[in-house]
């Protein structure tokens, strides 16, 4: 398995593998695979990292920057975050996600955060408690910090996650 950047001609296999890994989710607002694609045109697509297995694109994670109380200052949102179904619980996320964030860190962000499942992401050295995020309960709000003192504060993930659904 290899993990490495996105390249052009990998957008339409990232589309339907988003789509198929979102799909049968409740938490899901089916706008995930969207939501890559608005990233992307608008520039926001910090880190876009793929899974690549026999040629093909098994996984996923997408990174871009967010505010904090409304500043943004070194740190990314990961997600949507994808691996295709057949291929889940064997270390491919948890591989994506270190390769994110040692790359993030390496060009100096401050920290990252997400919303999910603690469970999934407490193994990457994620943890709860610092942000919050549309009301939700807290522990689904997790963060990693890179470098320095991290603030506290609302999350605003970029305009690109308010894109509707497209198909
Ligand atoms: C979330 C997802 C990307 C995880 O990918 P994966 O390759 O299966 O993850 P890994 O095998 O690397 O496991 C990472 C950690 O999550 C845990 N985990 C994975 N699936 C889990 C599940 N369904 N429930 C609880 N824990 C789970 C693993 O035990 C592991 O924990 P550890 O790091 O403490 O050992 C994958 O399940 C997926 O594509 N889901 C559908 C899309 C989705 O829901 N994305 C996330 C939205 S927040």
């Amino acid at each position: 398995m290899e993990i490495r950047d996105e390249r052009h001609g990998d957008e339409d296999a990232i589309h339907a593998l988003t789509a198929e890994a979102f799909q049968p989710m409740p938490y899901s607002g089916g706008t995930e695979p969207a939501i890559i694609r608005a990233l992307r045109a608008s520039g926001a697509l910090t880190l876009s990292l793929v899974a690549v297995e026999d040629g093909a694109i098994v996984g996923h994670v997408a990174f871009s920057p967010v505010s904090i109380d409304g500043v943004q200052d070194g740190w990314f949102g990961l997600g949507p975050i994808s691996v295709r179904a057949d291929r889940r619980r064997q270390g491919i996320g948890r591989a994506l996600i270190a390769e994110g964030l040692r790359r993030l860190a390496e060009d100096g962000a401050r920290g990252c955060v997400l919303i999910g499942d603690p469970a999934v992401y407490r193994g990457s050295g994620f943890a709860s408690g610092r942000f919050r995020y549309a009301g939700l309960d807290p522990r689904l709000v997790q963060h990693v910090v890179l470098r320095g003192e991290a603030p506290s504060g609302e999350i605003t993930f970029a305009p690109a996650f308010d894109v509707a659904a497209e198909d």
